[in-house]
């Protein structure tokens, strides 16, 4: 079989994967698959079925992590570590996180067929909190890194229910979360494939490209208090309207977002409790999503926009409270591991490209603790989070044998 007819087979292979866990939804249509939930448990044990079938044993941490291990030649060997997650935002496409745990599986799969040992150990990780369902986010990769806060525990989702018991129900302890930062020298790297969810890719004709960085982001809530009023007696000049108020803070970070090169911020939900058509809104909570590739950038806004909706909440009569829990620095990708991917490009005959993530990653927790690199896939029109999200067969494809050969080119250079 030539290279292209194994990129070919490849991309099919993991194509009917991705639509086999499309159908892994806890709506009736679409794909809705929020850490946690019982859809994200059917997927994480379809996940360790694919993991064994691959030769790898598989464990599932305490945070719901599904990590499958390839052996390497040695017992005593570093791992290489893959992956990526298999959550996912309300009403998904079929391709975010999913493609790179499936991807991970099937170069795992090549080897396993091939009867070949690396000497390396490979670990796939299908991560579970990608998407941000709590609070925080990305609590599997940074407990892996040795990040983990016992507060977190505590967080609350949308609709009340705790981190914990969410935890629970999935069959996890969370009395029995394992922290603890990687050995030196225990971890090879990370590498993760993931669809661009941006439109760079396909406007520079690349099917592929290596991550040079993940930028950084900030989130949180701002909770603005007013007093709630019957709509039809409170006369406009006597409210106290905490929906107008966050109307107004809201174009204001708009503003703030379009005054920095390359930073974006966004206000994603608005929750009003007990709103009516006949109620003046007394309580408005909104989210706020700052990032950044440049960190000081990024806090330097984050902090223009909570005087900017203090002024407005000062000048509309309101109180507001910002909390903003989650800080993810901007990550840059180890140039080792960035170097392997060109090399794999160059070597199965792919166009090679480096360009930056304003999407978040796990690969950004290992920070400092591990060295990790990603691989960017061509999506059209540049969609995700929304079920039209596409990649190609041939492009997923062309992505698997990026990552098959850097693999071997990783034990090369052992
Ligand atoms: C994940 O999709 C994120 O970047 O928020
Ligand atoms: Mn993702
Ligand atoms: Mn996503």
């Amino acid at each position: 079989m030539t290279a292209s007819q194994s990129a070919e087979r490849l991309g099919r292979e993991i194509v009917a994967r991705l639509g086999e866990l499309s159908r892994i939804s806890d709506s009736a249509e679409g794909i809705t698959r929020l850490y946690l939930s019982p859809a994200h448990r059917r997927a994480a044990d379809l996940v360790a079925t694919w993991m064994r079938g691959a030769g790898m044993t598989v464990r599932f941490t305490d945070l719901g992590d599904v990590i499958g291990r390839y052996e390497g030649t040695r017992a005593d060997a570093p791992a290489l570590w893959l992956g990526s997650h298999i959550d996912s935002v309300a009403n998904a496409g079929a391709f975010d996180g999913t493609l790179g745990v499936v991807t991970a599986i099937a170069a795992v799969k090549e080897l396993y067929d091939a009867g070949k040992r690396m000497p390396f150990a490979v670990e796939v990780i299908a991560f579970g909190d990608e998407e941000g369902r709590f609070p925080t986010t990305l609590t599997g990769s940074r407990a892996l890194a040795g990040r983990f806060d016992q507060a977190w525990l505590d967080e609350r989702d949308a609709q009340g229910v705790s981190r914990r018991e969410a935890l629970k129900s999935f069959g996890c302890d969370p009395g029995k979360i394992a922290v603890s930062r990687p050995q030196q020298g225990s971890v090879l790297g990370y590498l993760e494939v993931h669809i661009e969810q941006g439109p760079v890719l396909e406007a520079t004709a690349l099917p592929v490209a290596a991550v040079s960085a993940i930028n950084g982001a900030s989130r949180g809530t701002i909770t603005i208090s007013g007093m709630s009023g019957h709509a039809g007696t409170v006369p406009m000049a006597m409210r106290q309207d905490t929906l107008t108020a966050a109307a107004e803070m809201i174009l204001a970070v708009e503003t703030r977002g379009r005054a920095t090169k390359d930073l974006v911020a966004t206000v994603g939900r608005i929750v009003v409790p007990n709103a009516a058509v006949n109620t003046v809104a007394g309580e408005t909570t909104i989210t706020l999503d700052v990032r950044s590739p440049i960190d000081a950038e990024r806090k330097a806004a984050v902090r223009d926009i909570e005087a900017a909706c203090r002024a407005i909440a000062a000048r509309r009569n309101v109180s507001i409270r910002m909390d903003m829990p989650y800080d993810a620095p901007a990550a840059a990708c180890d140039e080792g591991l960035i170097k392997a991917l060109e090399a794999a490009m160059a070597s199965s005959g792919t166009k090679s490209g480096r360009m930056g993530s304003g999407a978040g990653h796990d690969a950004m927790s290992f920070k400092d603790i591990v060295p990790f690199a990603m691989l960017f896939v061509r999506c059209k029109g540049g969609i995700s989070h929304n079920p039209s999200e596409y990649a190609s067969e041939a492009d997923i494809g062309a992505a698997a044998a990026v990552l098959c050969a850097a693999i071997e080119r990783l034990s090369e250079n052992m």
